[in-house]
């Protein structure tokens, strides 16, 4: 069968078509990623209604791009997967619409998909013999969540965000050290590029239940001021705080991961979203004694179709019924996705 995914619930609209054989399981098609880092740049954050704009303009394109370089027919699609939520109203109801009208058009079969499912499945793409169960460490944008994945529907949530997520921890760091948008690869970058030797931050999230960056980020704001004209003069020391609080982000997730390991006794943990394109974070996680870590390949951390596709087809292999109905759903809780 062959499965078209569509993600635009945030800034990247993404577009996959997917293959599927009962005997040989599933096989990438065609994929595309249309980011709009450049539309935002200026405003130093994704501003929702620029983004459902490109989403409107781009989908279309994107959609006919994939279908003829494949030489794939519409009408021979046998499911469309679609993100539904959460996200950005405005950017999830382009995608969803889009799909509901190819859906109707053509009468192709129409699943919603949760992102953060999404995004929790995603090291299956490229790690075929990943077993459950495991950990699903989703740290994005939007989301940190720690969640046993027992099986595709069979999630419980061991910690997630209280208020900012690790993703946001970093984009708004980078702006606090004035560093170019997008925040979390910049200040990652800059981070790789020396050692820190000079500033202290607090280790935080040790008492709380969920994950809390709003502590660190005053403490940063606090050393930023302080030391404001030598960070404006010296971009030795600029770096020196990136990699402080690059540091300071990991150590806090990090920390995190050892407990639910140890409260849930599983060791495998699958970390996924944007921020598992951090490298640092990928080398202090394969380090932790007693974890095996497993990261998606690197366009896949990152919103993409391939992962809005796979997810529904895994569930439309458990028996989730198709609906041409869809709604959006801004906030979606993993825990809603349970089978
Ligand atoms: O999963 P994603 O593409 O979108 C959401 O669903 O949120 O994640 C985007 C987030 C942004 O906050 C971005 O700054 C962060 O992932 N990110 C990184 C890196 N690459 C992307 N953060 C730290 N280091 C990176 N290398
Ligand atoms: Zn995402």
């Amino acid at each position: 069968m062959r499965i078209l995914g569509i993600e635009t619930s945030c800034d990247e609209t993404a577009v996959a078509i997917l293959d599927y054989q009962e005997n040989s399981g599933f096989r990438i098609i065609a994929e595309e990623v249309s980011s709009q880092v450049r539309l935002h740049e200026a405003y130093g954050g994704v501003v929702p209604e620029l983004a459902s704009r490109e989403h409107l303009r781009n989908l279309p394109l994107i959609v006919d791009k994939v279908l003829k370089e494949t030489e794939q027919i519409v009408q021979e699609l046998d499911l469309i997967c679609v993100t539904q939520g959460p996200g950005l109203k405005g950017c999830l109801l382009i995608g969803v619409c889009f799909a509901k009208g190819l859906s109707a058009s053509y009468g192709i079969p129409l699943l919603g998909v949760n992102h953060i499912e999404g995004h929790l499945l995603s090291p299956h793409i490229d790690c075929h013999d990943l077993d459950y169960p495991y950990l699903g460490f989703v740290v994005s944008g939007g989301h940190t969540e720690i969640i046993l994945v027992e099986d595709v529907g069979k999630y419980r949530c061991i910690a997630r965000t209280i208020d900012d997520a690790a993703g946001e921890a970093f984009d708004k760091a980078a702006s606090l050290i004035d560093l170019p948008y997008p925040g979390g690869p910049s200040l990652a970058a800059l981070a790789d590029s020396t050692h820190n030797d000079v500033f202290e931050l607090p280790k935080v999230m040790r008492e709380a239940e969920g994950f809390s960056f709003s502590g660190l980020k005053t403490a940063i704001s606090i050393l930023v001021r302080r030391n404001a004209e030598a960070l404006s003069k010296d971009p030795q020391l600029k770096a020196k705080l990136a990699a402080a609080v690059q540091d300071a982000i990991i150590d806090a997730l990090c920390f995190k991961v050892k407990r639910a390991v140890k409260e849930t006794g599983v060791s495998v943990v699958c970390v996924s979203g944007g921020v598992s394109a951090n490298l640092a974070l990928r080398k202090k996680m394969r380090s932790l004694k007693g974890v095996k870590s497993y990261f998606p390949a690197f366009r896949y951390c990152t919103d993409n179709g391939v992962m809005t596709a796979f997810t529904g087809l895994q569930r439309f292999l458990k028996g989730v019924a198709v609906n041409s109905d869809l709604e959006i759903h801004s906030r979606w809780p993993i825990e809603e996705m349970r089978l």
